[in-house]
């Protein structure tokens, strides 16, 4: 039976959010940020192992109190420079140490998407469990989009048909994400599927929703917080 595994990578300095700690860490509804994506998956009853991927030498992630997530929450300290290469760390990683088996599907989440909803997460695995190749979350763009040149003047209005944002969790099976990382490991990619689009597979998209965004900018962190504050209250 191929087990549900979450990959958080979550090595990542942050350097758009502008602030010394690396933002995973900084203070959302008085937690860690990170702490609120490792909740959510780990509610799910289907998922058996949450992986963390850490900068080595990242001594933060040990000031937490982590006991509660204790049984299914694994950090490992094999973060690398990109993205795409702590998730392949990662991945390589949690087999040699017998964490997960080849067929198994792997999640793979940003630490900072807090705001992922339990409802988000089943629909997903749920519409992607019996699929070939696998997904991930995403949401119709919404806004006009322009070309512009180096003065910032519109060259060209694009159309936004089929136009889509990609999101996490990106849910691939653990061979096909590893082989597709592997392969693209100099390519500059800045997710999963795109990866796995490099073999010339053509993962699909499972609808979700604004709430779901990445927290990058400083702005983004006032908002993800009374997005869960409002659920708090509910
Ligand atoms: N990430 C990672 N290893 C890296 C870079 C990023 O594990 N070398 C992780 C981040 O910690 C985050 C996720 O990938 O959970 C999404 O990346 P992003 O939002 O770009 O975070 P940062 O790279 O930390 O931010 P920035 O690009 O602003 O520096
Ligand atoms: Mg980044």
């Amino acid at each position: 039976m191929s087990k549900f595994i979450a990959l958080i990578p979550a090595a990542g300095s942050g350097s758009r959010m502008g602030h010394e700690l690396p933002k995973q860490y900084l203070s959302l509804n008085n937690q860690p940020m990170i702490y609120h994506a490792i909740n959510t998956l780990w509610q799910n009853r289907l998922i058996t192992r949450i992986l963390v991927i850490l900068a080595p030498g990242d001594l933060e992630w040990f000031k937490y109190d982590w006991s509660q997530f204790s049984g299914k929450l694994v950090a490992l300290n094999h973060g690398g420079t990109t993205r795409a290469e702590s998730v392949l760390n990662g991945l390589i990683a949690a087999k040699q140490k017998d964490l997960v088996q080849s067929n198994d599907w792997i999640l793979v989440h940003d630490a900072a998407r807090p705001c992922l909803t339990s409802i988000q997460l089943e629909n997903l695995i749920t519409e992607l469990a019996g699929d070939e190749v696998g997904g991930l979350l995403a949401v119709p763009v919404a806004d006009t989009l322009k070309r512009i040149d180096a003065s910032h003047r519109i060259i060209q209005t694009e159309s936004r048909e089929n136009l889509w944002q990609a999101q996490t969790p990106q849910m691939f099976r653990y061979d096909l994400l590893t082989q597709a990382l592997h392969n693209a490991a100099n390519a500059n990619i800045t997710d999963d599927a795109s990866a796995v689009e490099a073999l010339g597979l053509h993962p699909r998209l499972v609808l979700s929703d604004a709430y779901n965004f990445k927290v990058t900018y400083p702005q983004d962190l006032a908002l993800a917080e009374l997005i869960l504050q409002e659920r708090n209250n509910l």
